[in-house]
């Protein structure tokens, strides 16, 4: 059987892993990158670290507007679809990747499977929300992270094509966890003496009022703040000649995974609006403050490991201080077993 993954941005580099791993000598598995992200740190570092092959075609679509850079998606993955005719097609999470994979394969009569579907986060400002919902739509399996999930697309009508798999991210972190769990906490500061913050969303970084807001917040914790500073959020804060680090906040570059998962795993709390980083840590269990005023990633919130920080933005470094919540064995992400159930879905569907 033959199964092409579209994948393009970070965190569905993550997720490929456990996946990629999991088809090894069940089937053969074909990697397309769109090129979404590009740089050594977005993109190559987590092919090498994770232990992913070689991406098979790389369309190198590269930034721009998202009709610009979906359409450029579109096109380059209908010539690759066409030429290599996979028995499924698997798309992963919520990026304009995602899309452009579901939109191409759907108008070439390709089974279709999508990888983290039924998250909604309810807010139509955020183009993932659009890029999740039409891509359930169109897809012919729908791979459900969680009952939270499920419920969602029973709700939506699409109970019959879709199947609880659980996380693969779960998967790939545990693993990691194992793997650097003896490192040293970065940059030579102390266990659980610091901070690490991430922000890229558009509803954050592009308004400047709202990004300097946050910035303030962050400047003026009590412990030193690691800021993993995304290409956007040091190209917007530039373009507006603001200074990032300044107070608490020391700015590095976004970090390897391996390094990423055992800087969360020393630090004192997380403050992000990433998805995937706010269940990392419930998964590692460190407090996390979320800037947002809603999550996809409900458990993390009704377990007391995460706070979300919407509108009022004055409760950012209060929230991001307080005291880790009651001890919890939940496991609402599974165990770590996931991207073999995904394997078990499309290889029982059959060509
Ligand atoms: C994308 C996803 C988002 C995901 C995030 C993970 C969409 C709509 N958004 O957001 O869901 O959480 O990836 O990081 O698909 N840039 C670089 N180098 C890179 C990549 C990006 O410099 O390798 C800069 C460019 O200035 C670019 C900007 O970052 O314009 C935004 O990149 P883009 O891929 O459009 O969206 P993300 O914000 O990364």
């Amino acid at each position: 059987m033959k199964i092409l993954s579209v994948v393009g941005a970070r965190p569905q580099f993550v997720k490929l892993a456990p996946v990629a791993h999991a088809f090894t000598g069940r089937a053969e598995h074909i990697i397309l990158h769109t090129g979404q992200h590009y740089d050594e740190r977005m993109s190559d570092a987590f092919f090498r670290d994770l232990g992913i092959p070689a991406p098979d075609v790389n369309l190198g679509v590269g930034s721009g507007s998202h009709g610009a850079q979906t359409g450029a998606m579109l096109e380059g993955i209908e010539r690759v679809l066409t030429e290599k005719m996979p028995d499924w097609v698997l798309v992963y999470g919520d990026t304009n990747s995602t899309i452009a994979a579901a939109l191409a394969s759907v108008k070439l009569h390709l089974p279709l499977a999508h990888l983290e579907a039924g998250l909604r986060s309810f807010n139509r400002r955020m183009p993932e929300e659009h890029n999740r919902v039409l891509t359930d739509h169109a897809a012919d399996l729908l791979l459900a992270p969680t009952t939270v999930a499920m419920d969602n697309l029973v709700r939506e009508g699409l109970a019959e094509r879709s199947v609880l798999v659980g996380d693969v991210m779960t998967d790939v972190l545990y693993a990691t966890r194992d793997a650097v769990a003896a490192n040293p906490a970065p940059f030579g500061l102390g266990d659980g003496d610091y901070v690490v913050a991430t922000l890229h969303r558009p509803d954050n970084t592009d308004d400047p009022y709202r990004l300097q807001a946050i910035i303030d917040q962050l400047a003026s914790l009590s412990l030193p703040v690691l800021l993993l500073a995304h290409p956007r959020l040091v190209r917007l804060a530039g373009e507006s000649g603001m200074r990032l680090d300044r107070g608490a906040i020391r700015v590095v570059d976004p970090l390897p995974y391996p390094d990423l998962v055992s800087a969360v795993m020393k630090s004192a709390g997380v403050i992000t609006d990433s998805g995937g980083l706010q269940k990392e840590a419930f998964l590692l269990r460190v407090p996390c403050t979320t800037v947002r005023p809603e999550t996809e990633w409900v458990e993390t919130v009704e377990l007391g490991w995460n706070v979300l920080v919407g509108a009022d933005l004055s409760a950012l470094a209060t929230a991001a201080m307080r005291a880790a919540p009651v001890p919890t064995d939940a496991t609402p992400y599974g165990t770590g077993h996931a991207a073999d159930t995904v394997a078990d879905a499309l290889l029982s569907r059959g060509a």
